[in-house]
């Protein structure tokens, strides 16, 4: 789909939503759910940490905080908990899949914002929020 034709579906997704939620559930042990919360939220930490450093002209220092924090780098941090509370393996393919798309972005953001491409990590960092969008629009846990 192209980008625009996926960001008007999304546009329009809230209206469908109202009435019913039409996202597919997953079912994820409690404690998985509950890794997958702390998660989500240091992820929006992360985005938040983000913009203020591009904000503030430290393109590099942006860079390094999506890599460590969401990027390729973030991957594989719940390896040693109890596969009970691994959201991961979990998940169905589909939005494992989304998961992995996720950190692919945050990674690609983070090489643009460190060599100091500022248009390009832009872009980037516009590519890493869709990611997230992606997956609250096609997923839920509950
Ligand atoms: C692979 C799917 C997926 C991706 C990618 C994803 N999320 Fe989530 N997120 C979820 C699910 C599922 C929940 C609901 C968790 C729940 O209700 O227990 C959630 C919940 C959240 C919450 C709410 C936490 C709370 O309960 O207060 C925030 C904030 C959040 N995500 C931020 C983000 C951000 C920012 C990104 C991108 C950097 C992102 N998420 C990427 C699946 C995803």
């Amino acid at each position: 789909m192209h980008r625009a034709a996926a960001l008007a579906c999304l546009v329009l997704a809230p209206a469908a939503f109202a009435a019913e939620d039409m996202r597919q559930l997953a079912s994820l042990t409690p404690a998985a759910q509950a890794t997958l919360r702390d998660e989500m939220l240091g992820n929006l930490r992360a985005v938040n940490e983000i913009i203020g450093l591009l904000g503030a002209g430290k393109l590099a220092e942006a860079g390094a905080v999506a890599e460590t924090e969401l990027g390729i780098a973030a991957m594989g941090r719940n390896r040693l908990l109890p596969m009970d509370a691994r959201p991961g393996p979990q998940m169905p393919p589909a939005m494992h899949r989304l998961g992995i798309d996720g950190h692919q972005a945050a990674s690609r953001f983070a090489d643009a914002a460190k060599a100091g491409d500022q248009p390009l990590a832009l872009q980037r960092l516009g590519e890493l929020t869709t990611s997230c969008v992606a997956c609250h629009h096609a997923w839920r846990v509950r």
